[in-house]
C-alpha cells in the first residue's frame, strides 16, 4: 500500500504535458477483439485501469505487448468468451468487453462488475442493446450468460436511461453493430469525445459507423474489420484537473497535448470564477492564470457537452476556498459525494443533501490524514492538500493510480512538496 505526503501551501509554476485518455482507451481497446489482425494504439495512459483491461485481454487469448504508451496487440483466432471475476471485479470498465465478445463469438460470460462507492452501477441499458440485436441474456451467480446463435442483427434501439445517456453503454453497442447483419441505428447516443474516439477507431478497421459525437449514431454492418493503427485523444479529465490545480495555486502553469474543444464546459466555468485562460492557436495549449478576486459558482452536471460528473469533485475542492456560496448540483451519479467529508475533515464547509453540495468558502484549509475513495475524489483530495496549510497524508493511493499517471511526478515537476511514501495503514 503507498500513501501520498503533500506539504501545503505551495505555489504551481511551468508546463505539464497532458496524457492519453484513459476514458478512451479503455472501450478502445477492448474494441481489438473485434479483429484477428493486429492493432497499434499510441498514447494509452499507464495506468492500472488500462493495465487491468490489457491483463484481462491477455487472459482471454490475446497477445498484449505495451512499449512507454503503445499498445500492440493481436487477438487471433481461440479468443475465450469468458472473463474472470477476479479481474472484472477490478474494474468496472469491463463491461465494455460484451459488444467485442458478442460481435466476435455471438457468446459471452461476463461477471457483473457490480457497483463502486460513486453509486449503483447498473448494465440495464447494456442488456437492452445486445437483446436488441438478437442475444439472448442470462443473469446468474453473478455473470450476466449471452448467446446468439443465430449472430446479431442490426434494428434501432433507443439507449437513453432514467438518468440520461449511458457512455459505455453507447460504446458496446457501437462495437457489437459493426460486425451485426444490416443496419442498426443508435438513438439518445451518448456523444462523449471518448465515444468519437471509438467510432473514429472502429471506421479505421473498416467500420461504416456515422454519427458519432451526436444522439443519432448509425452503423452498417460488415462481414469483418482489420488491424489499424491509432492514437488515443487527450484525457480531458486529467486537464480539466490539471487547470483546477493552476487555478488554485498556481503562478501561471501551462498544459500541453490537450484539446480546449472537449473542455468547453470546464473552462468555461472557471472563467465564469474570475480564472483566466489563454488558448494558442491549435486549441492544444492552454496557460491558467488565477483570479486576484476568484468568485463562486454552480455547477450542475450533465452528460457532454454538459459539466463532466468526472470534474465535479475537483471544483468542489476549489469552491472551498473560494470566498461566497457556491452549488454542485450532481444529476448522473447523485451519490458521488465521499470527496466531502475528506474535505471537511480539512476544514472544508460543505453541507450535501439530496444530491446536492452546498460549499461556502473558507479563509484557508488545514493539512490532515484523509482517505481516498475513489478516483475522482482523490484528485480532489490531493488538489486541497495542495492548498492546505500544514502536511497531508492521502490513504490508499491505489484509487488515485487508476487513472491518472504520474500525478505526484508531474506535480512534482510544477514545484508541489508532494512525493508517495510506503503506507503502513492497512488495506480496505
Ligand atoms: C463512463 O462510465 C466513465 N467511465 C465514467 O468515468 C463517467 O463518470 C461516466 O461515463 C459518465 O460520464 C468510463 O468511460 C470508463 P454511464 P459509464 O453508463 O459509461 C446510468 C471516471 O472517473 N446507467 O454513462 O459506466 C448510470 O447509473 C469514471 O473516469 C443505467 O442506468 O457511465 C449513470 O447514472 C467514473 N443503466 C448514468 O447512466 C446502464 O445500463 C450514466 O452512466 C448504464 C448506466
Amino acid at each position: 500500500m503507498e500513501k501520498l505526503i503533500v506539504h501545503g501551501g505551495c505555489r504551481l509554476r511551468g508546463s505539464v504535458k497532458i496524457g492519453g485518455s484513459k476514458n478512451a482507451s479503455l472501450p478502445i481497446l477492448a474494441a481489438s477483439l473485434l479483429t484477428p489482425d493486429t492493432v497499434k494504439i499510441r498514447h494509452v495512459p499507464d495506468v492500472s485501469d488500462t493495465n487491468y483491461m490489457l491483463q484481462i485481454l491477455n487472459s482471454l487469448g490475446a497477445s498484449v505487448e505495451r512499449s512507454s504508451g503503445t499498445v500492440r496487440i493481436d487477438s487471433m483466432d481461440g479468443i475465450s468468451a469468458s472473463a474472470s471475476y477476479d479481474q472484472v471485479r477490478k474494474m468496472r470498465a469491463s463491461i465494455c468487453l460484451l459488444g467485442p465478445l458478442m460481435a466476435r463469438l455471438h457468446r459471452c460470460t461476463l461477471p457483473l462488475p457490480g457497483g463502486c462507492v460513486i453509486g449503483d452501477r447498473p448494465v440495464d441499458l447494456h442488456i437492452r442493446a445486445m437483446q436488441a440485436l438478437g442475444a439472448q441474456v442470462r443473469n446468474s451467480g453473478g455473470n450476466l450468460y449471452l448467446e446468439a446463435p443465430n449472430g446479431l442483427v442490426g434494428t434501432t434501439v433507443d439507449m437513453r436511461g432514467e438518468n440520461g445517456p449511458t457512455v459505455l453503454g453507447t460504446d458496446n453497442l457501437m462495437m457489437a453493430a459493426v460486425l451485426a447483419k444490416g443496419v442498426t441505428v443508435i438513438e439518445s447516443a451518448a456523444r462523449e469525445p471518448e465515444v468519437v474516439d471509438l467510432a473514429n477507431f472502429l471506421n479505421k478497421m473498416g467500420a461504416k459507423i456515422e454519427g458519432a459525437g451526436t444522439r443519432r449514431i448509425t452503423i452498417i454492418g460488415v462481414d469483418q474489420l482489420t488491424g489499424c493503427d491509432h492514437t488515443v485523444i487527450p484525457d480531458r479529465i486529467e486537464a480539466g484537473t490539471f487547470m483546477v490545480a493552476a487555478a488554485m495555486m498556481g503562478d501561471g502553469v501551462t498544459l500541453r497535448c490537450i484539446c480546449q474543444e472537449h473542455l468547453e464546459s470546464v473552462s468555461a466555468l472557471l472563467t465564469e470564477c474570475g480564472h483566466h485562460l489563454e488558448f494558442n492557436n491549435r486549441g492544444d495549449v492552454v496557460t491558467i492564470t488565477p483570479a486576484h478576486s476568484p468568485r463562486s459558482g454552480k455547477i450542475v452536471t450533465a452528460p457532454y457537452p454538459g459539466f463532466p460528473t468526472d470534474m465535479q469533485a475537483q471544483m468542489t475542492a476549489l469552491f472551498a476556498l473560494t470566498p461566497g456560496i457556491s452549488v454542485v448540483k450532481e444529476t448522473i451519479f447523485p451519490q458521488r459525494f465521499m470527496h466531502c467529508s475528506e474535505l471537511k475533515r480539512m476544514g472544508a464547509n460543505i453541507k450535501v443533501d439530496n444530491g446536492a453540495a452546498v460549499i461556502t468558502g473558507v479563509e484557508r484549509l488545514s493539512g490532515a490524514p484523509v482517505m481516498a475513495s475513489d478516483l475522482r475524489a482523490s484528485a480532489a483530495l490531493v488538489l486541497a492538500a495542495l492548498a492546505a496549510e500544514g502536511v497531508t497524508e492521502i490513504h490508499r493511493l491505489y484509487h488515485i493510480d487508476r487513472g491518472y499517471e504520474r500525478i505526484d511526478e508531474k506535480l512534482q515537476d510544477l514545484g508541489a512538496a508532494i512525493k508517495r511514501a510506503a503506507d503502513s495503514e492497512s488495506g480496505d
